[in-house]
């Protein structure tokens, strides 16, 4: 089979995609003895999917059901939920939106791939621009999202080490260089594997940077306010006409509804819609239908503060209660974790690289995800990029404990 250029970058084989393939291939063992902190799914959380299961019954009942699956919306997505989203946002935030601000796609992912190749790559004037993720690490999806290679660019973070044996990653704004060949700054926050969440003050600077060259500022917000907002910490979420702020219903535990909402200026919300219309036609309607009453009525703030948040807080409690029981005298720092549900674990000085453990761990049926992907376009010689790993602390206590445990296990090994 002869593949074009695209057929071949969009098919190949990456790290990650390996690592995908292995966990799915876990999961379908069901293997007594799985562990499973690998992976970005959300947990099941019975309450929130009695709420979604509410929803639908109301459409089912309202006969809104037949619309829902029956007919494609507009590509700028269903009219409905785009006025009602607006309304909310601006109730909560003072902002002073228009549903003209805001497109759906299917996911957030698929938000990406718009908004990277709308802005970056190949220019009409023959130049070549970039997206800037001014932190590394930062989520791995945006790795393979080009469509032409080298799209984007990185930099070190500056690391703070904090009590409790924990640190923290800074933006460096001593490296922070905005050259005329960068079209966005792009981070997510919370950031998916860290569980960072950039200051308020970082963001302004970053913010500022961004008007200082009239490049759009993207902030991928698919862990944060107003859903699902699993943040613990204090932090205000600004717009302005050059943020594109990326939200999506699938950490609230909407995954499989596929649904990714852009907040942006009207022209960016035009570009999405366009590329919406030729390449899907039309975004998934399920999620916004599933979600209107939710949001109108508020009813999406007793499901954030009162069910989705404080399941995901006793969660992380628990992490860091077993991170200090098993892995106290180790030399393994955790990144501080104020949002999202990873921790992210700095294992000092590891005599080997994170790829190599992972495959240890595994032959022991604990699933965590190597740090290296993350680095994404950072200079591999950095040994940090090799000695970290993310584990997805959503998950029942007992798995949890035994991954902890066996991880323990492993790494007094290696550091003998
Ligand atoms: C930071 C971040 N952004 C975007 C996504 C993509 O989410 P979705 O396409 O399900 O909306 C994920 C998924 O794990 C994520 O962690």
């Amino acid at each position: 089979m002869k593949l074009s250029n695209f057929g071949k970058k969009f098919s190949r084989q990456s790290g990650i995609n390996l690592l995908m393939v292995d966990l799915g291939e876990a999961y379908a063992s069901k293997h007594p003895d799985l562990c499973m902190l690998g992976g970005g799914n959300p947990a099941s959380i019975p309450e929130a999917q009695a709420l979604f299961g509410e929803e639908m019954e109301h459409l089912i009942e309202q006969g809104l059901f037949e619309k829902m699956v029956g007919i494609y919306d507009g590509p700028q997505g269903e009219r409905t939920f785009l006025e009602v989203l607006s309304q909310f946002l601006n109730r909560e935030f003072g902002w002073d939106l228009t549903a003209a601000n805001i497109s759906l796609t299917n996911g957030s992912q698929n938000s990406f791939f718009y908004l990277f190749n709308a802005l970056a790559g190949e220019m009409p004037d023959g130049g070549f621009k970039k997206i800037l993720f001014p932190l590394s690490p930062e989520y791995v999806g945006y790795a393979d999202s080009g469509l032409s290679d080298a799209m984007f660019a990185s930099r070190r973070p500056k690391i703070e080490l904090l009590d409790d044996r924990q640190f923290k990653y800074r933006v460096d704004f001593d490296q922070l260089e905005v050259g005329d060949d960068i079209a966005a700054i792009c981070l997510s926050r919370p950031t998916n594997p860290t569980g960072n969440v950039v200051s308020d003050a970082e963001l302004a600077k970053l913010h500022n940077l961004a008007l200082q060259h009239d490049i759009p500022l993207i902030v991928d917000n698919a862990y944060g306010q107003p859903f699902p907002n699993v943040i613990y910490t204090e932090a205000n979420i600004p717009w302005s006409e050059h943020t594109i702020l990326c939200m999506s219903l699938s950490k609230l535990g909407l995954p499989g509804a596929r649904t990714g909402i852009v907040i942006a200026s009207e022209a960016i919300t035009q570009v999405i819609s366009s590329m919406s219309g030729i390449i899907t036609l039309a975004p998934n309607s399920v999620g916004a239908s599933l979600m209107t009453r939710m949001i109108e009525s508020g009813k999406i703030k007793h499901l954030t503060e009162e069910i989705v948040k404080p399941f995901y807080r006793s969660k992380l409690e628990v992490a860091i209660e077993l991170f200090n029981q098993h892995l106290g005298e180790l030399p393994v720092l955790m990144h501080k974790p104020e949002g999202a549900f990873f921790l992210w674990l700095w294992l000092q000085d590891l005599p080997i690289p994170t790829y190599e453990l992972y495959e240890r761990l595994k032959r022991r049926h604990v699933y965590v995800i190597p740090g290296e992907e993350f680095f994404i376009d950072i200079d591999p010689a950095w040994d940090h990029t090799r000695q970290c790993l993310r584990i997805n602390y959503a998950q029942p206590r007992d798995q949890l404990q035994r991954g902890f445990k066996i991880l323990a296990e492993e790494l007094r090994g290696l550091y003998r």
